[in-house]
């Protein structure tokens, strides 16, 4: 037959140069990353038309000689690797011999280069894919490298390229990933007439963090550093108050190689887990430095993914150093060592109709102390927690801390700890049921019935006691005696959807969604009246909470405004 035949070598690169290079952007960064490997510390950067036109790069890094040059252009070629194990160690950013001959392939190219030693140097041309001269001239030590009219040759490519705003904001974006952990290297990048991007060299991230992430946010960025079974793991960490809908402000950089990884992004997000709404992403950056041995970094074409070989151990190392560092930064106490409060429960009474006021103080050695001289001693019993000021609606609670006010969602609080209660009882095979005196009657639609029939068993083993009375009723005979106020009826209507989307409610993820909404339905409501004594019980299992920042839907519990903004306000200081 013969209808096999080897590709001509020209349609060869460019299949190979249509991975590589996607846009101008990549063309940039695969500048950038020879330039880092060459041992620059200053690397200027010039585009036209958002790299359309041109892109021109120049550093002071080890330069080429003319030998070096040519073979530069072949496929395969690199001074970075030479064997196959070699790609077990990889420490360079480069290591494939692709990128200048895919560059060459799609666009008009020029590199002049001259090594420190060398007295003169050389300058190539060679346009899609091939050499055009290559002659000696006079340059500065290091290596410039010219890109022009990408895609001329391939004008279907060219059609696809973004407007010049588009494709020089790419750049922008592709160049200060790459710089972040190089503080050293001095970067400039200059396009349309203006500097575009100015990184000084420096020795901290700062500045480069804040070109990111922006300033404001750029200045409030918890740092942490740990390490755990080899990996070691620097994070920025934004406070979950800036997380946003799109993940894209999570940058992941494994030795020093800004990467996108599933496994790592998860991680990140069970570390900030409930802090953040749903559907919600933080902005953050995590430098995870590796040895190379245990890594594969040869799964993708751009370089831009990696593999890990134990990635458990990955995903572990991850999840608790975020977790921890934001545990240990935003709490609404400011640590007062204080530890010793008794666990005392709210006692809800039994019910004996819906709208039974169930949150009532019926704490043992308090019992029946109500009323305002002895609320107040009860208060001070408990040491070094902040003064109760008062609530705000029925809805907030008021507190004076040591450095302001302190404002509390009574309803995320209650929820906060009704869920976290629910969760250890449930884990420790402790759900208390309280049974009403005269069972409630409840009707349902009859796709509801089905529904409930079959799970009546799940059902009972968190907590609740529901029997089929006959047709569509049913009997609620007892449920969780840790939820309070429960309008049992349109608790259940929102339980339903969740039993027809999760086969088993009792593990994991659809537990959790389980107790969220029990949580919800069965805490203090906003407009609800407390006393001083329920409030300070609420701070009190608040702070024996293991996350009392957020609720479990991911809102904020508490806000703090400062006595230095209080003073700002009535223009104390300026
Ligand atoms: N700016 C530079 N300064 C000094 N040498 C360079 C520079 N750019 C490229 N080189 C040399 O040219 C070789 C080929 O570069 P190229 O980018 O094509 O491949 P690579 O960097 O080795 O691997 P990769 O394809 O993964 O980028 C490099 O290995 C390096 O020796
Ligand atoms: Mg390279």
């Amino acid at each position: 037959m013969g209808d096999i035949k080897i590709l001509p070598e020209n349609v060869a690169n460019q299949i190979a140069a249509g991975e590589v290079i996607e846009r101008p952007a990549s063309i940039v960064r695969e500048l950038l990353d020879n330039s880092i490997d060459a041992g620059a510390d200053r690397i200027d950067v010039k585009i036209e038309e958002g790299g359309k036109g041109l892109i021109r790069l120049r550093d002071n890094g080890r330069g080429m000689d003319k030998e070096d040059m040519l073979m530069a252009l072949e496929r395969h070629a690199t001074s970075k690797i030479t064997k196959m194990s070699d790609l077990l160690f990889i420490k360079t950013l480069g290591f494939r011999g692709e990128a200048l001959p895919s560059v060459c392939a799609v666009s008009r190219l020029e590199i002049t280069s001259r090594p420190g030693e060398s007295i003169s140097g050389y300058r190539l041309k060679a346009a899609g894919g091939k050499l055009v001269s290559i002659d000696e001239t006079g340059a500065p030590a290091g290596t410039a490298v010219e890109v022009k009219e990408i895609y001329f040759n391939t004008p279907a490519r060219r059609k696809f390229l973004r407007t010049e705003k588009t494709e020089t904001g790419q750049i922008i974006d592709t160049i200060s990933r790459i710089a972040l952990p190089f503080t050293n290297i001095q970067l400039r990048l200059d396009g349309a007439g203006k500097t575009l991007l100015n990184l000084p060299a420096s020795d901290n991230e700062l500045g480069r963090l804040s070109v990111l992430f922006g300033h404001d946010i750029a200045v409030s960025l918890i740092d942490t550093n740990t390490e755990k079974d080899g990996i070691k793991i620097r994070a920025y960490l934004a406070p979950p108050d800036f997380s946003r809908s799109r993940g894209d402000r999570i940058y992941i950089y494994v030795n020093n190689r800004n990467i996108r990884d599933k496994l790592v992004t998860r991680s990140v997000m069970e570390g900030y887990g409930q802090r953040l709404m749903s559907g919600q992403y933080p902005q953050m950056v995590i430098f995870l430095e590796i040895d190379p041995s245990l890594l594969d970094i040869n799964v993708h074409p751009a370089k831009q993914e990696v593999r890990f070989h134990n990635s458990r151990m990955v995903y572990q190392a991850v999840f608790s150093s975020i977790e921890r560092a934001l545990t240990e930064q935003f709490s609404p106490f400011s640590d007062t060592g204080y530890k010793g409060s008794e666990d005392i429960q709210y006692n809800a009474p039994v019910y004996t109709k819906m709208a039974e006021p169930a949150w009532e103080y019926l704490g043992k050695e308090r019992k029946g102390v109500i009323g305002d001289s002895v609320e107040n001693r009860q208060v001070n019993l408990v040491k070094e927690s902040p003064r109760i000021i008062g609530q705000l609606k029925d809805t907030y609670l008021l507190f004076e801390e040591k450095d302001g006010l302190l404002l509390v969602d009574q309803h995320a609080a209650h929820e906060r700890v009704v869920y976290e209660k629910l969760k250890k009882n449930y884990s420790s095979r402790d759900i208390q049921s309280q049974a009403f005196l005269i069972p409630m009657r409840l009707e349902f639609s009859l796709k509801e019935k089905r529904i409930l029939m079959e799970r009546l068993a799940q059902m009972a083993d968190v907590g609740f006691d529901l029997e089929h009375f006959g047709g569509n009723t049913f009997l609620l005979r007892s449920v969780p005696s840790l939820l309070i106020n429960v309008e049992w009826k349109t608790f259940l209507l929102e339980l339903i959807p969740l039993l027809e989307e999760e086969k088993d409610l009792t593990t994991g993820k659809a537990l959790d969604r389980l107790m969220t909404v029990m949580a919800c339905h069965g805490a203090i409501r906003a407009g609800q009246k407390l006393n001083n004594i329920e409030i300070s019980r609420l701070w009190e299992q608040l702070e024996q909470m293991d996350l009392p920042t957020n609720c479990p839907h991911g809102r904020p519990i508490f806000r703090k405004i400062s006595y230095y903004e209080i003073e700002k306000m009535f223009k104390r200081v300026v």
